[in-house]
């Protein structure tokens, strides 16, 4: 597979403390390069799978220093906002390989103006935009619009920064609340308003390692709070993979020839070369690939649908850290994953929080179940964090089989005032 020597008994810091964080764990706890795996802050569930730290994600001092008395060799950053805060500069400052990029190339995901002008620059294709800083020009723009669009705030809002409207009146009104009443604060006094777009969203991934990249597989996701994607979006209430909604080979051969290498010339071209997981959020329309937006980490729930279908990663983390990726991307197993994501009452507006819960242990034959809310008490029960609470994860050689799986597990969790979506990869897409 690869000339690079890998070295073994490896010591890996995972940094974050959600479910694409204990899948992560898990994964590199499973690898046979792997000696010990520390998680920071970790949550109630990656304490079965590494040793948790109660270092915040976002302290790229307090990492680095962590990881130099750790003796770690490899690190992965999991939420954005360890790579807005600059933890992958100061983790690379300190010797430490890091799976994750610059502050600088992470604002493919922090700005969605830049990643529009870095998309443009590459060619790559993307829905019509126009970028705005004051109101009466954005009022000007809209109104003359026929077709429908969507207003997104530039900066990270936690997965509320977009507004898909139904017409222009939705539109003025998105725009006026972002730029006028300062809804979102800061992240919102620039807004791109672009064309809206009909067809099967799909997530991508691309592990990069400054020049190169190799691609992991597709999925979809679920990002509606509701059945039958009805209610407010959220940071996504399950996944799948595949997707069914085109083949996944010439989706990522489409993907990486279309999309990544252009984008990763241009990055390198600018000075900010991007190293680790690059998920790119598309449109298939009419089977034609249609970028809607880059993050600058694995998606969550995506990661935790993902790994259990791959084989070992931690080579090729351990090469796109090293900037060294040189050979194919992994083989999918083959298997489909379903994951059921079961969030607190009241998520996404005001989740409750501090809640009991029990979770199956073991999980039931073919099911995997990722913490993505939760903490250890004293008495070594668990109680909620607030928000997305668990993922239960179904593996199976098919979409129905792993999806009663998934089911069945969410079945088995004890966690009074909890709900989930019924219709997780019940369709296509
Ligand atoms: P973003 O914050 O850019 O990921 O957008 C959040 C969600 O809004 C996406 O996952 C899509 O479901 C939807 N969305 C974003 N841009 C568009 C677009 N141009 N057309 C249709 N839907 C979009
Ligand atoms: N599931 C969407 C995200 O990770 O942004």
């Amino acid at each position: 597979m690869t000339r690079t020597v890998l070295p073994a008994g490896l010591r890996v810091l995972v940094v974050g403390g959600g479910g694409r964080e204990h899948a992560l764990a898990w994964a590199c706890g499973r690898s046979p390069l792997v000696e010990a795996v520390h998680c920071a802050p970790g949550n109630g569930g990656t304490g079965a799978v590494a040793t948790n730290h109660p270092v915040p994600s976002t302290d790229g001092r307090g990492l680095a220093r962590l990881a130099r008395e750790l003796g770690v060799e490899l690190a992965v950053l999991g939420p954005d906002a360890a790579v807005a805060a600059g933890v992958g500069d100061e983790l690379v400052a300190a010797g430490i390989p890091c799976v994750g990029p610059s502050q600088a190339a992470g604002r493919v995901e922090s700005s969605k103006a830049h990643a529009k002008a870095c998309m443009a620059e590459a060619g790559i294709a993307t829905a019509d935009f126009a970028v705005f800083d004051d109101w009466p020009r954005a009022r000007r723009h809209i109104r003359a619009q026929s077709r429908p669009l969507v207003v997104k705030a530039d900066g990270p809002a936690l997965g509320k920064g977009a507004f898909v409207c139904d017409d222009r009146g939705d539109a003025l009104r998105a725009a006026e609340a972002l730029l006028v009443e300062g809804r979102l604060g800061p992240a919102g006094r620039r807004v791109v308003v672009e064309e809206r777009l009909e067809g099967h969203e799909v997530s991508l991934f691309a592990l990069c390692d400054g020049e190169r990249a190799v691609m992991l597989p597709p999925a979809a996701d679920y990002k509606r709070r509701r059945d039958g994607d009805g209610g407010p979006m959220t940071g996504g209430m399950g996944a799948v993979t595949p997707p069914t909604c085109a083949d996944a080979r010439a989706l990522n051969a489409d993907a990486l020839t279309a999309v990544v290498e252009p984008l990763l010339a241009v990055l390198r071209r600018g000075g900010t070369p991007y190293r680790g997981c690059l998920y790119v959020g598309a449109m298939l329309v009419r089977g034609r690939l249609q970028v809607l937006e880059f993050n600058a980490r694995f998606g969550d729930p995506e990661a935790e649908v993902l790994l259990p279908v791959l084989p070992d990663l931690v080579p090729w983390l351990w090469q796109s850290a090293a900037g060294a990726l040189d050979g194919g991307g992994p083989e999918p197993t083959g298997a489909t994953a379903v994951g059921v994501v079961i969030a607190d009452e009241g998520y996404p507006e005001a989740p409750r929080t501090d809640r009991p819960l029990r979770v199956p242990d073991p999980p039931p034959a073919g099911t995997l179940v990722f913490h993505m809310g939760t903490r250890r008490v004293a008495d070594g029960g668990l109680r909620s964090t607030g928000g997305r609470i668990l993922c239960c994860v179904g593996i199976g050689p098919d979409r129905q089989g792993a999806r009663t799986r998934a089911y069945e597990a969410v079945r088995r969790v004890d966690a009074p005032g909890t709900s989930w979506r019924q219709d997780i990869a019940a369709g296509s897409g």
